[in-house]
Order: structure tokens, then C-alpha cells, then sequence
């Protein structure tokens, strides 16, 4: 397989440079005399991590004709909302590592983690209003607050084997995709395009995250854990139904469906188990099924673009979905 960062680099190098910007944005405002503060904030900063938020932000800006600083900004207000999202979501899951590293939660605990996360979610709305735009403060919070419910409602179905693929899909939605919308929504709103020209980025940034979303769950069952720097097959095991899963108990509701139900009633996996699932997988073509999904909304996401002339920006932002379907990490 190509080496997926690689590709990423390129898709991104025309605004290598803003997106350099927005790391020392974020180092900016993590800075407190609460010497813990910078310091996690550091060691979340410099651990990776790909910038996709951010990235999408900035070259819908471009795209936008938006040319001013204050992409940056909001591309670091994003990210910033998405780093609170992890370090929540790792106490959550209980998941140990987070792009090859200790999670933060790991290192320091729960208490401080919470706190730290909730730093970064006031922190980022703080930094969205320095200019008094309330309808992008506006749009902020209201993904995030989707982001939040989705994050809930999949708390609610933890351990359902029954879970529907519809419940499902909004859950990705609404974790997911509703950020990614926002982003691109917000990109097209600094340059100022028309009511459609908003519609189209949000429309793109949607379609892309539930893809995103999609593939970061195939992973879960097909990635390697070292390029991903957290473990695999850990979804189920935290009682997490996905959409190759989902897939399988529609096919098969005897072998499939018991071993599904044993893991999650033990939360461990034997390895003997772990291969006879992912043949299982196979076999029936879950994963494929998946995977087909995936591209299905990539090609959906790069639709709405074709309402913008033209341009090295619009193929960028095109060239972003065919990245995301065949990621490695
Ligand atoms: C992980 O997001 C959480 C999901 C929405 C799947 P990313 O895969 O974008 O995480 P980083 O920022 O690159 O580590
Ligand atoms: C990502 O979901 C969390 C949110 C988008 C809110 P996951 O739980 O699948 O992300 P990873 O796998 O831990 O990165
Ligand atoms: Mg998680
Ligand atoms: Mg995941």
C-alpha cells in the first residue's frame, strides 16, 4: 500500500504552512501559569496526530477565496475541540494509547484529564469569539454539542449486538460528520460565498466525515496497530458495534452473531476467536460491504464541490476523500 501519510503530506502541502501556523496557535493558547496546562497541552501537540479538521477548514477558505489569517484561527478552534474530544473519548473507550503515545488519560489519570478536556472545549470557544463572529461561535458549538450526543447515544447502545445499521449511522453522524460539516461550512463562510456555496462545504465536509468515521472503524479490524497508534480490535471489546459487524449479523445470526455476543459479554477476545471472526468477516463480505459504504460517501462528499469552478484548491479538496477511503492510518 502507499504510504498514506505521504499522500496526506502532499494533499496538504499547498497549506503546509497555515497548518504550521495552527500548531503554534495551539501551543499559544494552551500557555497558563498552571504549569500542567502547557505541558499536556504540549505533549498532545507534538504527538501527531493528522490534522484533518483543520486541514479541511483552511483549504475550503481557499477555496472560498477567503485569503485573510483568521482561517488559522478557526482551524486551531477546531482542533482544539477535537483534541478534547479524544482525551475524553480515551477515558471513555479505556483506551490506553493515542497516536502511539501513553493517552493522556494513561499518564495523568482521569481527574486531570476531565479538567484538561474541559479546559479545551472553553478554551476553543474563547478563541472562536475573539472576533465577535457569533454565527460561526454559533455553528461551533452546535457540532459540538452533536458531537457530545453522539458520543452519548452511543453510550446508550454500548453492548447491543442488535444495534441497527440506521442507529448506527447516526451515531457516525452525529460524532463524526456534523465537525467535518462545520469546518468546510465555516471555510466558505470566511470567504463570504453564497447561501448554495455554504450548503455545497458543509455538504462535502459531512459525506467525508461519515467516510472518515467508516474507515477509522474498518481499521479497528484491518489496520495495523502500530501505523495507527492505538490498538486494534479494540471497538468490540469496549462493547462498540460497527458497520462490518452490523453487516455480518444481518448474514448470519448463529456462529457470527455468538461469537460477537461472547466477546462483548467478556470484553476480551482469545486469538482464536479474533481469527475466526475476521473469516467470518471475510467470508460473508462485511468487510467489503463496509468498505464499499466508505466510498460510497467519499464519492458523495466530492459531488456538492462541483457547484465551484475549477481550481488547484477544489482539486485538493477533492483529492481528500480518495485519501481517507484508503488510509492507513
Ligand atoms: C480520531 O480522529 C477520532 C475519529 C473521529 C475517528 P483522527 O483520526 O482524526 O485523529 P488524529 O487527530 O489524526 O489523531
Ligand atoms: C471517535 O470515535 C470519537 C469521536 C469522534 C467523538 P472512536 O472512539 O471510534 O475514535 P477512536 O477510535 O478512539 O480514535
Ligand atoms: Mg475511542
Ligand atoms: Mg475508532
Amino acid at each position: 500500500m502507499e504510504n498514506s501519510s505521504l499522500a496526506l503530506a502532499q494533499i496538504f502541502e499547498s497549506i503546509r504552512v497555515d497548518l504550521e501556523s495552527v500548531d503554534r496557535e495551539f501551543a499559544r493558547h494552551v500557555e497558563s501559569q498552571v504549569e500542567l496546562i502547557p505541558k499536556i497541552g504540549k505533549y498532545i501537540q507534538t504527538s501527531g496526530g493528522k490534522r484533518m479538521r483543520p486541514a479541511v477548514l483552511i483549504m475550503a477558505a481557499r477555496l472560498a477565496g477567503y485569503q485573510g489569517d483568521r482561517a488559522v484561527l478557526y482551524a486551531a478552534v477546531v482542533e482544539f475541540i477535537h483534541t478534547a474530544t479524544l482525551v475524553h473519548d480515551d477515558i471513555i473507550d479505556d483506551s490506553e494509547l493515542r497516536r502511539g503515545r501513553l493517552a493522556v488519560h494513561s499518564r495523568w489519570g482521569n481527574d486531570i484529564t476531565v479538567l484538561l478536556g474541559d479546559y479545551l472545549y472553553i478554551k476553543s470557544m474563547a478563541l472562536a469569539l475573539t472576533h465577535d463572529t457569533l454565527d460561526l461561535v454559533r455553528l461551533l458549538c452546535d457540532v459540538t454539542l452533536r458531537m457530545i450526543e453522539g458520543e452519548l447515544y452511543q453510550l446508550t447502545k454500548n453492548g447491543d449486538a442488535d444495534i441497527t445499521e440506521d442507529e448506527h449511522f447516526d451515531i457516525i453522524r452525529r460524532k463524526t460528520a456534523y465537525l467535518f460539516g462545520g469546518c468546510a461550512q465555516i471555510g466558505g463562510m470566511l470567504g463570504r460565498v453564497d447561501k448554495e456555496g455554504e450548503a455545497a462545504l458543509q455538504e462535502y465536509g459531512f459525506n467525508l466525515g461519515i467516510a472518515f468515521q467508516l474507515v477509522d472503524d474498518l481499521l479497528d479490524f484491518t489496520g495495523d496497530a502500530s501505523a495507527l497508534g492505538k490498538p486494534i480490535g479494540a471497538d468490540l471489546r469496549e462493547g462498540k458495534m460497527t458497520l462490518p459487524l452490523i453487516h455480518l449479523l444481518q448474514q448470519d445470526g448463529e456462529i457470527g452473531s455468538r461469537i460477537v455476543r461472547d466477546i462483548i459479554a467478556s470484553r476480551t477476545t482469545t486469538d482464536e476467536q479474533w481469527d475466526q471472526l475476521l473469516r467470518m468477516l471475510r467470508q460473508h463480505r462485511s468487510i467489503d460491504y463496509a468498505n464499499r459504504r466508505a466510498a460510497e460517501f467519499a464519492e458523495r462528499a466530492k459531488k456538492p464541490l462541483y457547484v465551484f469552478p475549477p481550481s488547484a484548491e477544489r482539486d485538493a479538496l477533492l483529492a481528500l476523500p480518495d485519501y481517507v477511503v484508503s488510509r492507513d492510518r
